[in-house]
């Protein structure tokens, strides 16, 4: 039998083909405008979504023996806003994870409903990107469009809905809305009625790994397909790629590179952290897990390359990097403001340390390190709650930079785990579509099968030795910076 994962991704949706036993039959891409109407807003058309995700399925699909396609799931960027109206209509742009306009909004629900409450109704604190202040600033500021709000979904919920017909929702991707109670794996009650939305505005929740239905006849003419296609849930993107390198079940580690850059810690037990300095959700395996986002990762580097120095040639940049652990450069990569570990909106992309002989590969260097470093500010909150990490996995497209890895080894000083493939998401979907299916009893059963690691990068004790003092320099910038953060805009 054949399996799609459809990752709705921030750049792109990355759709990949997979048989029962594991292997990756295809993989196809397909690009969608980002739009940042303000600086630090940013947003999406959900019908651009749709539209390519469609035009993905049928390139994917268009030569395999299509009466094998048996399930198809989906891992999607999280917390975006989409607002539909009774006809089923998008009724404004998608609001989305990396936008950080509901700082009002935000305060409003950690200082005044209070973050001691958030946390007891949803074992989160609220964050600019979470789709609750979202919800409060579509009231606030746009209150016709609030008005005419029928259904509140998720961006990889919109495609499932357009796909089978069905609103629904999966535990993991639910957890990042502070609307939902992670614990106990449904509603808040008291956080819909702190958002003015009713139940019924929300979608049907399921675990990540269940069946939804089937896709719509018209939805299987297009395609070429069996209406006894199933659709299933699938996850947040966090979540389905920690799926698709195995990093399910109690302790273990997954780095996603991609624009947004997350430590996922797997956990079989529910656990929040006194400060909610981590997130707490569920998982797609049916546990939980806790996770670090920082708002601009791979995102930085391609920013740097063509924007910036304007090339496409990242290897070859990369190539002429000379100073590891040697270099005086320092990036803060807050390119979208940043969530963990500062939750500041208003933090911005900085160099400093710049000299005459500094040259432009000490400063692609920094921007790699300054990856590094941020990711190790949220290892170090999870290190502090006592969780022993001494390895990890890594998927998303910067985990292709064989340096970027060396690099991200030795600031972390963790041993790398690299996957055969590093497509996180697009595979967790195309698992979880396998084990909906019954082709496994279990995600854990399904990944111990089908997640082989290829090979690890271990640290180097010297060179882990020298970005530990380089750590405690670029721990020292953010705070320095942060009052020129808020009168800069
Ligand atoms: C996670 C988060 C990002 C997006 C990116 O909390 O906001 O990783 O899911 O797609």
């Amino acid at each position: 039998m054949l399996y799609a994962g459809v990752d709705l991704g921030t750049s792109a949706v990355k759709l990949l083909l997979m048989d029962q036993g594991g292997k990756i039959q295809k993989i196809v891409s397909k690009e969608y405008p980002l739009y940042f109407p303000h600086p630090g807003w940013s947003e999406q058309k959900p019908e651009d979504w749709y539209e390519q995700t469609m035009a993905g399925l049928k390139e994917l699909l268009s030569e395999c023996d299509k009466s094998q396609v048996a399930g198809i799931s989906f891992g999607g960027q999280m917390h975006g806003l989409v607002i539909l109206d009774e006809q089923d209509e998008v009724i404004r742009p998608a609001i989305l994870w990396n936008d950080g306009r509901t700082y009002e909004e935000c305060d409003y629900l950690n200082n005044v409903i209070g973050k001691d409450k958030l946390s007891e109704y949803t074992a989160n604190i609220s964050f600019t990107g979470f789709t609750a202040p979202k919800i409060l600033w579509v009231k606030n500021k746009e209150p016709e469009n609030f008005e005419r709000i029928a259904k509140i979904m998720l961006p990889k919920d919109y495609i499932a809905y357009k796909l089978s017909g069905v609103h629904c929702t999966d535990v993991s991707d639910a957890s990042g809305m502070l609307v939902f109670d992670v614990k106990n794996r449904c509603w808040s009650k008291e956080m819909l009625e702190i958002c003015g939305v009713r139940e019924e505005q929300m979608a049907r929740i399921f675990e990540s790994y269940e069946v939804v239905g089937t896709v719509k006849p018209e939805i299987a003419a297009e395609l070429g397909i069996s209406e006894n296609v199933k659709v299933i849930a699938g996850a947040g993107d966090n979540a389905a790629a920690a799926v698709g390198t195995g990093t399910v079940g109690e302790g273990m580690c997954n780095i996603s590179l991609g624009t947004s850059g997350t430590i996922f810690i797997s956990s079989e037990k529910f656990g929040v952290d006194k400060f909610n300095a981590l997130h707490a959700f569920a998982h797609a395996d049916g546990h939980y897990h806790l996770m670090g986002c920082m708002l601009s990762a791979a995102s930085c580097n391609k920013w740097w390359m063509d924007e910036i120095i304007g090339t496409k040639d990242y290897a070859g940049e990369q190539a002429a990097i000379t100073k590891l652990g040697e270099n005086h450069v320092y990036f803060l990569p807050y390119l979208m403001g940043e969530r963990s570990p500062h939750n500041n909106p208003n933090a911005r992309g900085t160099f400093i340390g710049m000299t005459m002989d500094t040259t432009r590969a000490d400063m692609t260097q920094a921007v790699l390190e300054g990856v590094a470093f941020a990711l190790r500010d949220s290892l170090e909150v999870a290190k502090a709650l006592g969780i022993k990490i001494e390895r990890t996995k890594i998927c998303g497209g910067g985990a292709k930079s064989p340096l970027w890895k060396k690099i991200i080894a030795n600031v972390l000083n963790l041993k790398v785990d690299v996957i055969e493939s590093e497509e996180g998401p697009g595979l967790g979907g195309a698992i979880l579509a396998a084990v909906g299916c019954g082709e496994y009893a279990s995600v854990k059963e399904a990944t111990d099968k089908l997640v082989k690691i290829v090979d690890t990068v271990d640290p180097d004790p010297e060179l882990a030795a020298k970005y530990d003092e380089r750590y405690a320099q670029f721990k020292e910038i953010y705070p320095a910076c942060k009052p020129l953060f808020e009168i800069i805009h």
